[in-house]
């Protein structure tokens, strides 16, 4: 049932603030502002590296819980997209964890990649979000992503809540660690708190000028993102939404890698979206942005209120969102990105929740 929406994707999207809300509460105890994970079979604090394979949006939100897990639990990750890491005869050791990041529980890649983990002996983690599963069944622990169920092929509660989920997995490991201090999980915790509501506000805030923006976008044949640490995969998950439902194409890049090829791209056709929070690589990002205007590109900005004072370059159009702590940013950024996704193929006439060759599971590899 799509209630009052036109589409699921649309109504999966506005559901976010509620369902984040509902995975949050499964891992963090917001009385005593602790997280409360029940990982017993996964020994983080003794782990000695993090093993991370996923596919398409899955395995972007994995990356995201790569800075996540690096930062706060100083624990290494390794992450690869199934269908690689399956096949790459990478050495690991009993010593590492592994984790599995699936919305539906039964990609076949996925599912080949915990295989080889399990015959090498590594602890077995599963973030999905069907719990009766392939993926999950054959892990030694399940952190459910509490999502509900997604219709719409584009994923996209299940990504915020796959973030949701990481980021409380990744301060519970720091804690464990000893990298993440009491104070510091309770602050880190309140943020969490405090991002359902935020999300509820900035939906309904960028709405219309999703909606108009839009109306540009969908005369364009490429779309380029950039974003600079956890917003770097956020740029890829713009563009794999973008590509994957208005059949635009788009590529998203690391803003430091923009002068190793892509600016050569660069002109008034391909509009570059920007994703840059005011955190510490603004000014870094918004030195890509100048090289970006010099060559006559268009500018989409995805920033904070801080961002957008700081910034004084003209723009085709800047999106400004809160400021909000770097924790939570990438949740609050996904918004914009996904609603600008569904708006230009709303606009353009696509199957939406059907987008072409592109099925919801895809259990054969
Ligand atoms: O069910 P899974 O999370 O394992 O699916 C992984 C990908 O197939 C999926 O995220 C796909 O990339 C989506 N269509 C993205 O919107």
């Amino acid at each position: 049932d799509k209630g009052n929406h036109r589409h699921f994707m649309e109504k999966e999207i506005y559901e976010q603030p509620e369902v984040i809300s509902h995975a949050l509460s499964h891992y963090v105890d917001f009385a005593e502002n602790t997280i409360s994970t029940n990982a017993a079979a996964i020994d983080f604090k003794a782990a000695s590296g993090l093993a991370i394979s996923a596919c398409g949006t899955a395995y972007l939100a994995g990356l995201v819980g790569k800075y996540w897990f690096e930062r706060y639990a100083r624990l290494p990750v390794e992450i690869d997209v199934a269908s690689e890491f399956r096949y790459r005869e990478m050495p690991l050791s009993p010593s590492q964890a592994a984790l599995f990041i699936s919305q539906s529980g039964e990609t076949a890649d996925t599912l080949a990649s915990l295989r080889y983990c399990r015959e090498n002996g590594l602890k077995i983690g599963a973030v999905v979000n069907v719990r009766e599963s392939t993926i999950a069944r054959e892990s030694d622990a399940i952190f459910p992503i509490m999502a509900g169920p997604e219709i719409g092929v584009a994923s996209t509660k299940a990504f915020t809540c796959q973030l949701a989920v990481l980021a409380s997995l990744a301060i519970g490991a720091g804690k464990a660690r000893g990298t993440v201090s009491a104070d510091e999980e309770r602050a880190l915790v309140r943020h969490l708190a405090e991002m359902p509501r935020i999300m509820s506000r900035v939906l309904n805030l960028i709405q219309p000028q999703m909606e108009s923006l839009s109306r540009e976008l969908s005369k364009c044949k490429d779309v380029l993102y950039l974003g600079r640490g956890t917003s770097f995969p956020l740029a890829m998950e713009g563009a794999l939404k973008l590509k994957e439902i208005s059949y635009i194409h788009a590529e998203g890049y690391a803003a430091g890698e923009l002068k190793h090829g892509p600016i050569a791209l660069i002109d008034e056709n391909m509009p570059v979206i920007v994703i840059a929070p005011f955190d510490r690589f603004f000014e870094k990002t918004v030195s890509n942005m100048q090289e970006v205007a010099a060559r006559g590109g268009r500018i989409i900005f995805i920033t904070d209120e801080a961002g957008a004072a700081a910034s004084k370059l003209p723009t085709m159009a800047t999106i400004i969102l809160p400021v909000v702590d770097e924790i939570i940013a990438p949740m609050i950024f996904s918004l914009p990105i996904q609603l600008l996704a569904y708006h230009t193929a709303v606009f353009m006439g696509t199957d939406v929740d059907q987008p072409r060759n592109l099925a919801k599971s895809v259990t054969v590899e």
